[in-house]
């Protein structure tokens, strides 16, 4: 076994049973040695919304460069070497209101030929040998990138899929179609995130910077009272391992959990915020690789904390606020990577306190909130004014919130069920959907357009996986060894990134419509995600292609037809093209 524990595989979510069978897997698992850096001794950076360059056949425009370059990330620690959009890290903010639309454009002819991380060539879409639908006459570049929109309802063919990638170059990859991406912003609200999806390497593209934030204002969210400007503050919570010369460490060879040692909000290793004693919105983001947080506050002096008033889950709006803390409806505010909560803190009667925001999930996760290896985040000092700052902000415990309807189980047409598994296979751990891994075409299930389905994502390894669905959005309707259970109460509303813990069964109404086309489905942990934890579902508006069989495995019959025209008020070319790529 190599210096792994049966301890370290069985948390890797390895079964028992295939431990012993295992050959020497990894060359590094979770964790880091990082140098010891001071806490706190910095301020948090706020990111700067990105003002359009242009207009593009009446979208707002935007061409974003992708660029090496290097950043302080803590005063004590030497310069960074990343990869951002605009040169920075994070990315700048997106924004834009409800249906006002943006075309967006990413250039990265500037990045090196070398990447920054080695490239694990065990690993699907790395070579032109194991890259599903690459024609192969070039090698597959070591420096590719495609950028998604995490959220947002879009054509496929702007979705920034896996297998849409560019070179410096100008090689692509097999799914390739369109330069600019256009995005509709047509859903009612969210704050997520456009990070890069490349096949095979977005483990690695992410952890070296390619994250930024999108925010999509609702109509009437202005209206609620919810604390505006510079009291609302993105917090986009990530950890990272650094060498002694400051630049990120990742482990060679693919680790299925990948943690880091060191926290990382808004670009700064351990910062702090001052806050005024009055009324703060938070979006919370996890954009971890892998890391689970558990969010919840902590008092330094003990004296309590202000509850975590939670209002907006992934997308829109919660069906009523949630109090989070001690003596709230949860403990803890749970994230799983690239799942977001927007809450609303009151500091009133905190003048003068200092707390700090930690994460209590332990790694790797399976639920427990017993505590972390990477315990602290944030600091938060209030300060204390002679007079009460004057606070127009609504009262959390008096938001009343607006309803969007979210898919109904009533309205399902069909169920499927869908296995979260792992098996070993050449001395590599995969981890599976449905038995398939990323690029089996008999693992494409095939939804109807407008039509709502329930699918049943049962967890047969032994950790929790954030289970994503491009496109659309779901209501988790249940949760618990037989699905039953009632969902958390702050996932009723609309999510796009679940939480599925081991032995359980979550169970979501998923609402296709939209787009017709293929979009994948996988698993948030970037590490599985990279190896085959993502498959891919195809909304048709065909009935004879239909549904395979799928009441049971959910299998889709494996006949292709290719389609045109006609989808979604004649936007849409070529939705039909990847198919035969699969
Ligand atoms: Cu946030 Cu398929 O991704
Ligand atoms: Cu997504
Ligand atoms: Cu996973």
């Amino acid at each position: 076994m190599s210096g792994i524990s049966r301890r370290r595989l069985l948390q890797a979510g390895i079964s028992a049973g295939m431990v012993g069978t295992l050959p020497q897997l990894f060359s590094s698992v979770a964790g880091g040695s990082s140098p010891t850096l001071e806490k706190f001794v910095q301020s948090l950076p706020i990111p700067e919304p990105r003002q359009p360059d242009g207009r593009r056949r009446g979208a707002l425009s935007h061409t974003i460069s992708i660029e090496e370059f290097s950043q302080n990330l803590h005063p004590a620690l030497g310069a960074t070497t990343l990869w951002g959009y605009d040169g920075q890290y994070p990315g700048p903010l997106i924004e834009a209101k409800h249906n006002q639309r943006l075309a967006v454009r990413f250039d990265n002819s500037e990045l090196p030929s070398e990447h920054l991380f080695a490239v694990d060539e065990r690993i699907g879409g790395t070579t032109a040998e194991n890259h599903p639908g690459y024609d192969g006459s070039e090698p597959v570049p070591a420096v590719r990138t495609v950028t998604h929109f995490h959220g947002l309802s879009v054509a496929p063919e702007h979705d920034g899929q896996s297998d849409m990638w560019h070179s410096p170059d100008g090689q692509t990859g097999p799914r390739r179609t369109a330069e600019w991406q256009e995005l509709p912003m047509n859903q009612h609200r969210l704050t997520s995130t456009y990070h890069d999806h490349t096949l095979g390497i977005v483990r690695l593209n992410a952890y070296a910077g390619l994250v930024g934030l999108v925010a999509l204002t609702g109509h009437r969210e202005s209206k609620l009272g919810l604390p505006a400007g510079e009291y609302d503050i993105p917090l986009l919570i990530q950890d990272k391992s650094f060498n002694e010369d400051g630049s990120l460490s990742y482990p060679e060879r693919w680790t299925p959990q990948f943690a880091g040692d060191t926290a990382v909000v808004n670009g700064a290793v351990w910062p702090s915020l001052e806050v005024e004693p009055r009324r703060y919105r938070f979006r919370l983001l996890n954009g971890a690789n892998h890391r689970t947080f558990g969010l919840r506050l902590a008092s330094e002096s003990g004296i309590g904390v202000p509850p975590l008033y939670q209002f907006a889950p992934d997308q829109g709006y919660l069906e009523s606020v949630v109090p989070i803390g001690p003596g709230g409806d949860l403990e803890t505010l749970v994230l799983q990577p690239f799942e977001r909560g927007e809450v609303i803190v009151d500091f009133a009667s905190f003048a003068g306190e200092t707390l700090v925001l930690k994460n209590v999930a332990e790694l790797p996760y399976r639920g427990e909130h017993s505590g972390s290896d990477l315990e602290e985040l944030l600091q938060i000092r209030v300060t204390d004014p002679t007079s009460p700052p004057h606070d127009p902000s609504i009262d959390p415990q008096r938001l009343t919130l607006p309803t969007h309807q979210t898919p109904q189980s009533a309205d399902a047409t069909r169920t499927r069920s869908m296995d979260l598994g792992v098996s070993v296979a050449d001395g590599l751990v995969t981890y599976q959907l449905n038995g398939y891994g990323f690029g089996n075409a008999d693992g494409v299930v095939r939804p109807q357009r407008d039509t709502t389905e329930i699918w049943e994502l049962q967890n047969t390894t032994s950790g929790s996986h954030p289970i994503h669905l491009h496109l659309v959005t779901f209501r988790v309707i249940g949760r618990g060894p037989d699905g039953t259970d009632p969902p958390d109460p702050n996932e009723r509303g609309h999510k796009d990134t679940v939480r599925v813990a081991p032995n359980e069964t979550v169970r979501i109404a998923v609402r296709f419509d939209g787009y017709t086309g293929q979009f994948p489905w996988h698993c948030h942990m970037l590490e599985h995600e990279d190896n085959k934890m993502m498959l891919r579902f195809e909304v048709t508006d065909d009935e004879e292609t239909g549904n395979g069989n799928g009441h049971g495995n959910g299998r889709g019959n494996g006949h292709q037809k290719g389609r045109g025209n006609g989808h979604d008020n004649g936007r849409g070319n070529g939705h039909g093209k990847g198919h035969n790529n699969v």
